[in-house]
């Protein structure tokens, strides 16, 4: 079964012998990639809608792995049980927030939360380091002409500065990474961009915007 890179980068972060719940499964993709390639993985593909589920259903049963994935309909964490590991990735930052915040109780007992927003990733990583996680791992992959973020949290309390969660702690540890000059590179033409389109009664936004020009020109230099 064929599996984009991103996904693939997501699979070969999860640790062996986890119990994982993938939120928003879609096809279930990853999970199968999961079971197939990694030791000792017990999967739960979970979705929100009967339509994704379906095809995953699917996939899985022609994959023959029905015993190896669970699959459970529900909205976010709702589908929690006792899985050591979370995975909520392909989606908006905003939804990603807003699955953690309803299920908070529930991450009380996961050990690591892979996140993979497809934007505001810094809102992300301010609300769930203010939630009981740390930020362990942050990898970058560029598939076609986007770069994504995916992120490894896992729990625990650490405090960052703020430098650090608009980049990412680690991401700032390898700033001439060749990914990491592009993504900013990028950032700031369309900070820019949004800067001079910005009508002038937005002076609050603009205000954010050149701190955050100013913040990526220093680092990039
Ligand atoms: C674009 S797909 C991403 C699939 C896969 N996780 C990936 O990274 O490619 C988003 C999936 O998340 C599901 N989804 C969106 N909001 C959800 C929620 N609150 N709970 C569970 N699933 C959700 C959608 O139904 C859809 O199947």
């Amino acid at each position: 079964m064929k599996i984009n890179n991103r996904l693939k980068k997501i699979g070969d972060l999860v640790a062996p012998n986890s119990i994982c719940l993938d939120v928003g499964c879609d096809h279930a993709l990853l999970d199968i990639y999961l079971v197939k390639k990694k030791q000792n993985i017990k999967a739960v593909a979970s979705d929100v809608k009967e339509g994704p589920l379906d095809a995953a259903r699917e996939n899985i049963k022609r994959e023959k792995l029905e015993e190896k994935i669970e699959v459970r309909l529900g909205n976010g964490l709702d589908t929690y049980k006792n899985e050591d590991t979370v995975i909520i990735s392909g989606m908006g930052g905003r939804n990603i927030i807003g699955i953690c915040k309803n299920g908070l109780s529930k991450l009380k007992n996961v050990e690591t939360l892979i996140l993979s927003p497809n934007n505001y990733q810094v809102d992300v990583k301010k609300f769930i380091t203010k939630n009981g996680f740390y930020i362990d791992n942050e990898v970058f992959i560029k598939e076609g002409k986007f770069i994504y973020q995916i992120i490894v949290l896992k729990k625990g309390k650490r405090r960052y500065k703020e430098s650090e969660l608009f980049f990412g702690p680690i991401f700032l540890q390898n700033k001439d990474d060749k990914l990491f000059k592009e993504y900013y590179k990028r950032e700031l033409s369309s900070k820019e961009i949004i800067l001079k389109l910005l009508p002038k009664n937005f002076w609050f936004k603009k205000i954010l915007l050149k701190r955050d020009i100013r913040m990526i020109k220093k680092v990039l230099i």
